[in-house]
């Protein structure tokens, strides 16, 4: 009984003195957070960019990225926010005809730019043939990473056509022929965490087949 008494002092003790110190160490810390932290006042800018064929004009946050000027002031929302880092391609997007990574860049940059977004490729009723192989194949599960899947194909058969290659082509003088390797290297920068990349691959296939 002592002994449980003893215990429970002990160990209440030990959270009080655990809490004080925790509560002393805070204020400090807190106070010079408030001191050192200075917003810094937007410097706002007009962007203008065709998007999807159509003229936009924005006034932005120069340190608004191209994904959130399409997302969040354009409400184009089939461009998706996965990693924000430039490791995923989920926000891919095509930008004056080449697939970039809408996360990695700054609207104003751009100024004047063609963009084409998921919702710029096709329409339910008349799909761009990537989307319509997509669903012929099933190349996606949750659906994620297909909006930049499908950008990003679309972009990677222009590459080819035009002859780019890419770290698996053998010769860099010939144009590439699109094989499994080479498609697999070429949308390396397109994650999927569903791993629906055997049904991509065969979609683009598909797609760079009939263009052929
Ligand atoms: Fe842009 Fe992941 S959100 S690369
Ligand atoms: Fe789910 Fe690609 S389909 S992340």
């Amino acid at each position: 009984m002592v002994r449980d008494s003893l215990f429970t002092l002990s160990r209440r003790d030990l959270l009080k003195t655990g809490a004080a110190s925790a509560t002393l160490m805070s204020v400090p810390l807190a106070a010079s957070a408030q001191d050192t932290a200075t917003t810094p006042a937007p410097v706002m800018a007009e962007v203008s960019l065709e998007v999807n064929g159509k003229q936009q004009h924005l006034t932005l946050d120069t340190r608004t990225s191209l994904l959130d000027a399409l997302r969040e002031h354009l409400h184009l929302t089939g461009t998706k926010k996965g990693c924000d880092h430039g490791q995923c391609g989920a926000c891919t997007i095509l930008l004056d005809g080449r697939r970039i990574n809408a996360c990695l860049t700054l609207a104003v940059m751009h100024q004047g730019a063609r963009i084409t977004t998921i919702e710029g490729l096709g329409t339910p009723d008349k799909l761009h043939p990537m989307q319509a192989a997509f669903v012929k194949h099933d190349g996606y599960q949750c659906g994620y990473c297909t909006p930049g899947q499908i950008c990003s194909a679309v972009a990677m058969l222009e590459e080819v056509k035009d002859g780019i290659p890419s770290l698996v082509s053998e010769d860099l003088q010939a144009r590439p022929s699109l094989d499994n390797d080479e498609i697999r290297e070429r949308m390396s920068g397109n994650i999927c965490r569903c791993g629906a990349y055997s049904n991509i691959v065969d979609a683009i296939t598909d797609v760079a087949g009939s263009r052929a």
